[in-house]
């Protein structure tokens, strides 16, 4: 949650400090501001809402400066308004900064600071560390010092940056534990700092990242790096291959459209170089260091994400337990972490992660490590903490992400899930040559039959529109495609609002028959695989209770239109590889309802990308 972005240069700052907040606006709208700083001034516009409010700000209030920080912000301690955004200054108005996290110990370090004298502004927890620093800037030291005293007393997760007038040019940057990247990007007598690669793509695609406990030093001839004991490290620098034509909105209405039309291509990006021809097995790049052995002799597999990350882990688990019969299970990390969970020895963690930043899933990661297991990410962001942490990587290659609500992601996670369960079965002797061979040839094929489902957008919207004023919404799916239906709901609940819930087929006569009556649209998975015919009993008790049900069906279902209100039609693939069809259409249908409704579908409210709180 919350983007920081900071320039030093030669340049006038407040634009590039704008264009940047522009790219991090995913993190959160509820207030954005910048403070630049030239010539012992440091000058501060700020404004509730999003970024917009702030550049007209800007435009009626111009400030200039070659040096500055910036921050759009997803409120946690304080309301959304322009006292609580960001920067926030010291009483002298001469220090100023910028914060993404949560600082749980404020209140324990406001007192003495009121009582000293200090003058509060806002009801964030951020504003104490500015008047820390203030006191510090007062003993003469320089900026690099004075946080370094400052932020070691701070408790919970921060992403901090700090510019003051009395150490001109320069910002430190500070990252304490897990509270999103803090992301230096190198120019020419020029630097960058972000909390995500978009914000950097258009001026420089080589970047360090700050881990932990450490601290950033920016000007504008170079960078140091130093521990939190002020000890100069050393960092490697990491080039990122996006370009800023994947990071634009190419004549879309919204983000989420554009990933969603997306998925062809990156689906077959994802593919490529998966397969090694020789052998037909499947291979992963460098990232992955399972060595066979480890592979055979593993016992459990545990996989974890949130939101949505979380139903991609959930169908995981159906298809690792049929490709290579390892008994696995499904957490919700932030439950797992305060669990006292039992890990053994033959035990891997498998997270799933879009960002690679939520704190929630980081937080059980370590947790799991701590009690030895062996970590293993399938991650989209490319050197996101996530990946920087575990033994093993899988990337999305997906591209960047940029609506809030997931959905290419989501199916190049169930892709590579699919390809890992195909992996293991391969290594551990549960999957033969014949099988697996016609497995891969048909996820070859999936990014073609994701196309023929976008050819069918005009009927899913049509269908959108016709229901978009429902207040509830059910979905419901059986085996492999049980997450579908959830992912479905979640999608749905995210962007217009209604109330959505989904479910397992088999589990509506346990309590959820007694909602349906005609007010009520049912979605429902029915793709001709192993429990077709039971899917389609539910269907019928829905109908018999004057339910609608709208269902996605094979599209040479010939019997699915008696039984059903409504039909979207897929192209039949096999069971395993269904769940990446069906929700196709599922999140064409949360998109047309949302826009339909007139809702801003790529920052839905109270939500953000990358939830870097816990
Ligand atoms: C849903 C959505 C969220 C995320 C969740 C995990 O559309 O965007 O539910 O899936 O916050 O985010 P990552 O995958 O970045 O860990």
């Amino acid at each position: 949650m919350c983007g920081i972005v900071g320039y030093v240069g030669s340049r006038d700052a407040t634009p590039l400090l704008v264009n940047g907040l522009r790219r991090l606006e995913y993190r959160g709208y509820d207030s954005a501001g910048v403070a630049v700083q030239e010539d012992g001034r440091l000058e501060i516009r700020r404004a509730e809402g999003k970024l917009d409010n702030l550049v007209h700000v800007i435009a009626a209030q111009p400030l200039s400066g070659r040096s500055g920080i910036g921050h759009t912000r997803w409120a946690t301690h304080g309301r959304p308004s322009e006292q609580n955004a960001h920067p926030h200054v010291d009483c002298g108005g001469v220090t100023a900064v910028i914060h993404n996290g949560i600082i749980e110990n404020f209140e324990e370090l406001k007192g003495p600071l009121v009582k000293a004298g200090h003058r509060f502004t806002s009801e964030t927890d951020t504003e104490v560390v500015v008047h820390m620093l203030e006191d510090e800037l007062k003993k003469g030291m320089s900026l690099e010092a004075a946080a370094l005293a400052v932020v070691p007393r701070l408790e919970g997760a921060a992403a901090l940056a700090f510019v003051s007038a009395k150490d001109p040019g320069k910002i430190v940057a500070a990252r304490v534990a897990n509270a999103g990247g803090v992301i230096v990007g190198y120019g020419q007598g020029e630097n960058y700092l972000a909390s995500d690669i978009p914000a950097l793509l258009e001026h420089t695609r080589s970047v360090s990242f700050v881990e932990p406990g450490e601290f950033a030093v920016i000007t504008a001839n170079g960078v140091r790096f130093l521990d939190r004991g002020g000890k100069e490290i050393e960092k490697t620098r990491t080039t990122i291959t996006w370009d800023t034509v994947t990071a634009a909105k190419s004549g879309y209405k919204h983000f989420m459209l554009k990933e969603i039309h997306e998925q062809p291509r990156v689906l077959s990006d994802t593919l490529l170089g998966r397969v090694e021809r020789a052998t037909g097995r499947v291979v992963f790049d460098e990232d992955l260091k399972l060595t066979d052995a480890q592979v055979r002799s593993l016992g459990r597999i545990t996989l974890l994400g949130c939101g949505t990350a979380g139903f991609a882990s959930l169908a995981g688990k159906y298809l690792i337990e049929r490709l290579a019969r390892i008994p696995c299970d499904v957490e919700i990390p932030s439950e797992y972490r305060y669990r006292d969970p039992v890990v053994s020895k033959d035990q891997l963690v498998v997270s799933l992660t879009q960002s690679g930043e939520t704190v929630d899933t980081l937080a059980a990661m370590e947790e799991a490590r701590k009690r030895g297991a062996r970590l293993l990410t399938i991650v989209n962001v490319i050197g996101s903490q996530a990946a920087r942490m575990s033994d093993d990587v899988i990337y999305l290659h997906a591209g960047p992400e940029i609506s809030v609500a997931s959905t290419k992601a989501y199916t190049t996670m169930l892709v590579d899930l699919y390809l890992f369960g195909i992996y293991l079965g391969q290594r551990r002797g549960t999957l033969d040559p014949n099988a697996a061979a016609k497995l891969l040839a048909e996820v070859f094929h999936l990014p073609t039959l994701v196309d023929a489902v976008l050819r069918e957008e005009p009927k899913v919207k049509a269908l959108a529109y016709r229901y978009h004023q429902a207040r509830d919404f059910l979905y419901l799916g059986r085996g492999i495609n049980y997450p579908t239906a959830l992912e479905g709901a979640h999608k749905l609940k995210e962007l217009s609002y209604s109330h959505a819930e989904g479910t397992a087929g088999g589990e509506m006569k346990h309590g959820m028959n007694a909602l349906i009556d005609e007010s009520l649209p049912v979605v429902a998975i029915a793709l001709r695989d192993s429990i077709y015919k039971k899917m389609l009993s539910t269907i019928q008790e829905v109908r018999a209770r004057a339910g609608v049900v709208i269902a996605v069906a094979d599209d040479d279902d010939e019997d699915i239109a008696e039984h059903a209100t409504e039909v979207i039609r897929v192209p039949h693939t096999n069971e395993l590889l269904s769940p990446a069809l069906a929700v196709v259409p599922l999140h064409l249908f949360a998109y047309h309802v949302a826009d339909r409704r007139g809702n801003d579908v790529d920052q839905p409210r109270n939500l953000a990308k990358a939830v870097t709180v816990e």
